[in-house]
């Protein structure tokens, strides 16, 4: 099973085993983690499951859909490296994603 470590912006670290075809903001959920709050459950419509994904996986993880783009715009702590959590599926590609969660 790939291993995502989401990087906590208290300086904590979590390495969380994540099935693959789940998502990013599913892991994060299911083990409880402070900072995806996930309001609308990965309909990408709430922006509260937002990360920033470590430069180095960027193109591993790829780009935001234009409707996914639209709800990053809303915030305002989007960076270049935002994506919206419920939207990266998990692959075994994606065994050792870092992504890091923005302070609340
Ligand atoms: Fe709402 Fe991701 S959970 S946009």
């Amino acid at each position: 099973m790939p291993v995502v470590k989401y990087l906590q912006s208290n300086g904590q670290t979590f390495e969380v085993d994540v099935p693959i075809g789940s998502s990013v903001m599913q892991g994060a959920v299911d083990n409880m983690l402070e900072g995806i709050v996930a309001e609308c459950g990965g309909a990408c419509s709430c922006a509260t499951c937002q990360v920033y994904v470590d430069e180095a996986w960027m193109a591993v993880v790829g780009e935001a859909c234009d409707m996914e783009k639209d709800m990053l715009s809303a915030s305002n702590t989007v960076r270049s490296n935002s994506r919206l959590s419920c939207q990266i599926e998990i692959t075994p590609e994606l065994d050792g994603l870092i992504v890091a969660i923005p302070a609340e």
